[in-house]
Order: structure tokens, then C-alpha cells, then sequence
């Protein structure tokens, strides 16, 4: 309830190991073994009710993320992952230049006003400066999917009170207006912008239905704007503390010549080492990712697990393992220059096979094109106490997503 599983766990293992009994029916293990073992791509340990409870009662919700049916998760992820594989994404490269572009546009304005700039609010709103309705919506569904997923049961009785809870009202309302998306796609299909979704319309008989095509842009609006825009707000708070990483990573930035593609940034090596560095510390799905034993249980580690138990694996812990990434709590993008086969295996921002992030390519040419963006015009961005603003208003709170828990960022500088 007070989002901070992800660091309790951690606690554990820093107590108890890299193996922890964390109810009757659920352990969490803190190894690349095991790790590799129930994400390995040929017989994956299947995602646990977790994801069911997910979803809800709804069919037409169900979708690759949330699903338990290995058919209709393999036929889905082929369906979505064509439009955003590395090579697709080319074409919506200038969509997300333009809008990085006016999303710096609209930070410098923020930073002439007021004479400092706050993070944390979804890009989604660049145009009026602060979020909308649909965004509101959106964040309230996301919770309430997470609670529902947590807490099965005492969603049920909410939803059986004679009266409803604001949250729960607010959110049946959110599913209404995401058919908003729908609407501007049939009002004019040719002349409609490049999305992910475009070519979903075009599958013919082996795509997906109108109901289908609506709930996966729920599913990518809630997966893909809060992960990239909080895991931003980190990074750049995360270089701007520190004097000499800002330095370096403006000077990098600064020599790119005119006209530079994601192509160009991807061959960075100090920006890529931060980004590596930053989904490493900053994670924006660090928690668990719940998988049930297959039946006949079987040997983790030298544990036996019986079939039917949950076992997680969480990025939170991976990532601050001592014995795979020396001093773990410190930001330092340096430690990727001579990274070892380990540091590799243990990173999992972006889970494991074969349920892994369909999104991580988009995600990163995104972190990678607004990072640079920002240092070029921010190069001496700093940390700003105005507004009582400290790094307690920066630490996470994570519901399936971490977030700030100031929900504010405050930087200053030009
Ligand atoms: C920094 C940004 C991102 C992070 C850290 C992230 C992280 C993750 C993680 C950890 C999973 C696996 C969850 C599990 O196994 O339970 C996942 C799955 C997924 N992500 Fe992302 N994500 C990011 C951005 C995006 C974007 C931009 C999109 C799409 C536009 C996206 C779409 C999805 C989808 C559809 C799945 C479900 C895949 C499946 O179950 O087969 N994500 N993401």
C-alpha cells in the first residue's frame, strides 16, 4: 500500500541472501541463474494470476502484457512487435524529434517564467504546459490496475458497495474517453500520423479487431509514457548532482553536428553508459516479475521450489547486487567504460524473455534524443532548492512504476 515493496525486499536479501520465503507461496530470488532460469525463452515459467488481476473481468482489455494464454501472448507480440522493432522505428524517428524538440522548446519558456523548471509532468501535455483530463484518467487507471493486481480481494468488495469510491468512478470513466484514440484514426485513416498502431489496421484477417486495436494503445500509453518520462526526471536529476558527470555528458552532446540522428547518438559512449547506469539505479519497473513454478516443481538454485509456488525475480535487487556491481547505491555511469559479462546479465530494466519490453528500443531512442537535447540546451542545468524542493521529493514510490515521491522535479540553470 505504501509502494515501497521493491526496497522491503531488497532489505531482506541484504539480511537473508540471495533466496527469500516471502509468504506461503511466494519467493524471490537475487541471481542471474535463477533469473535466466524462469525467463529463459524455451519453456518460460508462466506469468503468475498477478497479471490476470491485471486486467480485471474484461476480455477486450486483455492484451500481451496482461495475458496468461501463450497463443494469444505469441500471436499479439508478433502483431505489435513488428511496428516497433529497431529497424520500423525510423519512420517514427521525426515524430519523436519534434516532440523532444518541443518539449525542450517548452522548458526553456518555463525556465524564462518562473525561473526554474519542474519535471514529472507527462510529456503528453507539451502543447498546454500542464496535464490534461486524458492524462488524469490515464495515471488513475494505472493505479487502480496495480491496487486491483495487489489486492484482489478488497477490490471485489469495493466494487460491491451500494455507492462508488471517486477512484473507481473516475477510472470506469477513463476507459470512455481512451476511445478517443479510435475516433481520430477512423475520421480520417490515410492522412492520419505514422503510430505504432497504424499497420495494425492494415493486418487484414490476421489482425486485431477495433476493441482489440484500442485496448493495445491503452496498453502502450500506460507502458510507454510514465516509464520514459520518469526514468527522464531521474536521469536528469541524477547528472545535475554531480558536476563532473554533467560536464562530461555536455561535452559529449555539445560537438554533435547539426542534423544528427539516433544513428549518430547510439555510438556515444558517455551517454550511453548513462542511460545504462540510469535504468540500472532508476529502473521505472523495478518490482517483481511474478511466475508460477510449472507443475512437478522443479530445483532453483539449489532450492527446491514446489510446482504452483510464485517465484520473482525483481530489477530493484538485480541491480544492487554488491558482488556484481561494486558500491551499488552510487550513480556512476564510468562503472559500464570496462563493464564485465555479469553487469550484463544482472541488468534487467526491461525484464526477461520471452515476455521482455516490446518497447525498449523506442524507449531508449527516446531517453537518448531527449537527453541530448536537454544538455545542449541545458548544459548547466542544476538541482534547485526553491520551492522547498530536496532530494527527499526524489525518492521513489513504486506501484508496478516508480515515481518521485515529491511527484516534483525542480532544476534551474541555462
Ligand atoms: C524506460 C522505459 C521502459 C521500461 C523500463 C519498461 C519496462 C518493462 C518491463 C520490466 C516489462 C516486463 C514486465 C513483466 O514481465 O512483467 C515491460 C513489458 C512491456 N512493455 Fe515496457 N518499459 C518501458 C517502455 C515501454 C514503451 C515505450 C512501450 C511501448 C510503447 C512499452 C510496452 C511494453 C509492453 C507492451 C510490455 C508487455 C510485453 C509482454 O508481456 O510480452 N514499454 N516493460
Amino acid at each position: 500500500m505504501r509502494g515501497e515493496r521493491p526496497a522491503w525486499v531488497q532489505q531482506l536479501h541484504q539480511e537473508y541472501g540471495p533466496v527469500v520465503h516471502l509468504s506461503p507461496s511466494e519467493v524471490d530470488f537475487c541471481s542471474i541463474s535463477a533469473a535466466k532460469q524462469i525467463h529463459r525463452f524455451r519453456a518460460p515459467f508462466l506469468k503468475s494470476n498477478f497479471y490476470t488481476n491485471l486486467r480485471g473481468n474484461s476480455i477486450v482489455a486483455d492484451n500481451a502484457f496482461t495475458t496468461t494464454d501463450l497463443v494469444y501472448h505469441a500471436r499479439h507480440r508478433r502483431l505489435l512487435s513488428g511496428p516497433i522493432s529497431k529497424s520500423s522505428l525510423k519512420s517514427i524517428e521525426p515524430v519523436v524529434t519534434a516532440r523532444v524538440d518541443l518539449a525542450i522548446q517548452k522548458m526553456g519558456e518555463e525556465m524564462k517564467a518562473r525561473g526554474c523548471l519542474s519535471f514529472g509532468d507527462s510529456f503528453l501535455m507539451l502543447e498546454i504546459g500542464k496535464k490534461n483530463q486524458y492524462a488524469e484518467d490515464l495515471e488513475t487507471v494505472a493505479s487502480l490496475t496495480c491496487l486491483r493486481a495487489s489486492f484482489p480481494a478488497s477490490i471485489r468488495f469495493a466494487s460491491s458497495l451500494p455507492f462508488k469510491l471517486p477512484l473507481f468512478h473516475k477510472a470506469s470513466e477513463s476507459a470512455f474517453r481512451i476511445s478517443r484514440h479510435k475516433r481520430i484514426v477512423d475520421a480520417d485513416p490515410s492522412n492520419a500520423p505514422p503510430t505504432l498502431l497504424s499497420k495494425l489496421y492494415q493486418a487484414g484477417e490476421e489482425g486485431l479487431s477495433q476493441d482489440e486495436i484500442i485496448a493495445k494503445a491503452r496498453t502502450y500509453i500506460i507502458a510507454g509514457s510514465d516509464t520514459t518520462a520518469h526514468s527522464l526526471t531521474y536521469l536528469v536529476w541524477a547528472v545535475c548532482k554531480d558536476d563532473t558527470i554533467k560536464r562530461r555528458l555536455a561535452e559529449e552532446v555539445a560537438v554533435l553536428r547539426e542534423g544528427y540522428t539516433d544513428d549518430d547518438l547510439e555510438s556515444l559512449p558517455y551517454l550511453n553508459q548513462v542511460l545504462q547506469e540510469t535504468l540500472r539505479i532508476y529502473s521505472a519497473a523495478p518490482g517483481p516479475l511474478p511466475r508460477f513454478v510449472p507443475e512437478g516443481g522443479c530445483d532453483i538454485d539449489g532450492y527446491w521450489v514446489p510446482g504452483g509456488l510464485t517465484v520473482t525475480t525483481q530489477a530493484w535487487s538485480m541491480h544492487r547486487d554488491s558482488s556484481v556491481y561494486p558500491d551499488p547505491y552510487r550513480f556512476d555511469p564510468s562503472r559500464w567504460e570496462n563493464a564485465t559479462k555479469e553487469m550484463y546479465d544482472a541488468w534487467m530494466p526491461f525484464g526477461g524473455s520471452p515476455s521482455n519490453c516490446i518497447g525498449l528500443h523506442l524507449a531508449q531512442k527516446e531517453l537518448r534524443l531527449a537527453t541530448v537535447r536537454f544538455f545542449q540546451a541545458f548544459p548547466n542545468a542544476k538541482v534547485s532548492s526553491r520551492e522547498g524542493f530536496s532530494d527527499d521529493d526524489m525518492m521513489s514510490k513504486c506501484y508496478m512504476l516508480i515515481f518521485p515521491k515529491g511527484k516534483r522535479y525542480l532544476i534551474e540553470g541555462s
